[in-house]
């Protein structure tokens, strides 16, 4: 298992381009079950996520040829209509297969994906919205089957305007029969992103990106072509680490109005944020003020950018107090950030953040996909050397994550360990 290896303390500074959003290309590359296609869709990142929803693409049959940041994906010969446990298990963003084979093939057998290392992380919301859309749905073995003649559009009210049951049920509502309205849907900047690219397949859907998504259902969807939004984590974990090394850093490709929660975060920490052209540019304050933040569901606080804020917040010059109002139990990196050096306390869903004068290298372990980018930035302005094993959650998540750090001016290497 490689490692990486980070000798800390320098400032940041230049440009990096962001990729494709992961969490866009998830349910965009699951959407083309849809249609037979052939879809394209490029500006896809190259990830281990991408890989596995590729792979599971390809056990239900699909033909998938990915090349350069582009992927061919034709879906005219589904034979099975299974997303397996080990699939499941590794992703979860797999029970997005559900509402598309569902309204494509009328049936679906999908792994409950169980919890995971960020809470429960249950599906009952999809399951719910699916059966007042008229799907029978049963629990047999761990899995999930879910059976249709055809779905038909129902008023959804969703208790939590969860990010992954609105994708599933708006991909599954496109096909059925009559109108459907997802209410306390998701607002999150890749739901709009998957209505876009549904509504160039032919579907109908206002709405996106508002608490209110209205879609009336199709007979039919054609192929899509599309290029994935860009992804507003990775430009984000990339400001904050201009931040936290006083430096300066641009993100192009970084669309502010998706981080208008975090640059404001930001401005109040002390940082200068300034677009120009398609560049989106933080410059770190020398002195870093401490601050509130509690995570929310879009248009708050990202609870993806939530670890990461920490580790800047670890280095504040007062108090902060974090509150993770949207996971149970995303505070693994706590631990870890200790060991370099933090002052940190939990109380329940809040964190306690007394700033330090200085984070210390030491040898860490990462726990989950954004708790490895938090260990990366303690590690970039820590003295000394950080090394971090079981980099295989970074890979989940970030593109070469090392080679763009490299570009500006860290001193960061993988090794195998
Ligand atoms: C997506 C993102 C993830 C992000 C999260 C919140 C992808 C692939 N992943 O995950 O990076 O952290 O949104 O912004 O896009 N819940 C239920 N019942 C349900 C569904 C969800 O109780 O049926 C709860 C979850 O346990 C969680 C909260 O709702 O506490 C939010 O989850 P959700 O928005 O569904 O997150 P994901 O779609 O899994």
């Amino acid at each position: 298992m490689d490692k990486l290896i980070i000798h800390g303390g320098r400032r940041l500074a230049g440009e990096v381009t962001v990729s494709g959003a992961k969490n866009a290309a998830l349910p965009l590359l699951f959407a083309t079950l849809l249609a037979p296609g052939p879809h394209r869709i490029g500006n896809l990142p190259r990830l281990r996520d991408i890989s596995t929803a590729e792979r599971l693409l390809a056990e239900l049959g699909a033909e998938v040829e990915s090349s350069n940041g582009s992927v061919r994906v034709a879906t005219a010969q589904i034979n099975s209509m299974e997303a397996p446990y080990d699939l499941v298990r590794t992703m979860r963003a797999s029970v997005l297969v559900l509402g598309p084979l569902l309204a494509r093939y009328g049936r679906a057998r999908v792994s409950l994906p169980g919890g995971c290392a960020i809470g429960a992380r249950p599906i009952n919301l999809h399951l719910k919205g699916l059966e007042a859309m008229g799907a029978e749905i049963h629990l047999d073995h761990g899995y999930v089957e879910a059976r249709a003649t055809r779905l038909q559009g129902a008023r959804i009210y969703l208790d939590i305007p969860t990010v992954g049951g609105t994708e599933n049920l708006m991909m599954a509502a496109t096909l059925a029969k009559g109108v459907t309205v997802l209410e306390n849907a998701a607002r999150e900047p890749e739901i709009v992103d998957l209505a876009k690219a549904l509504l160039g397949m032919g579907a109908r859907i206002e709405g996106a990106g508002t608490d209110t998504i209205s879609i009336e259902g199709v007979e039919e969807l054609a192929p899509m072509d599309y290029l994935v939004m860009p992804d507003r984590i990775e430009a984000g974990t990339f400001l904050v680490a201009a931040a936290m090394t006083a430096g300066r850093v641009g993100v192009k490709g970084g669309c502010s109005e998706h981080m208008e929660a975090l640059l404001s975060k930001l401005e109040e920490v002390g940082a200068t944020v300034a677009t120009e052209a398609q560049t989106l540019w933080v410059t770190g304050p020398e002195e870093i003020n401490s601050v509130n933040i509690k995570t929310q569901p879009h248009p708050g606080f990202p609870t993806d950018m939530q670890a990461q804020f920490m580790a800047l917040m670890a280095l504040g010059k007062g108090t902060s107090m974090i509150t993770e109002a949207v996971f149970e139990n995303r505070f693994m990196h706590v631990c870890e950030l200790q060991r370099m050096g933090a002052d940190i306390s939990i109380e329940g869903h809040t964190a306690t953040v007394k700033g330090v004068a200085g984070l210390l290298g030491a040898p860490v372990m990462a726990t989950d996909l954004r708790a490895s980018a938090s260990l990366v930035l303690a590690g970039l302005a820590a003295d000394n050397t950080t090394e971090i094993s079981r980099i295989y959650h970074l890979d989940r998540g970030y593109e070469k994550l090392e080679e763009k750090f490299r570009s500006l001016g860290a001193d960061i290497e993988r090794v195998p360990a």
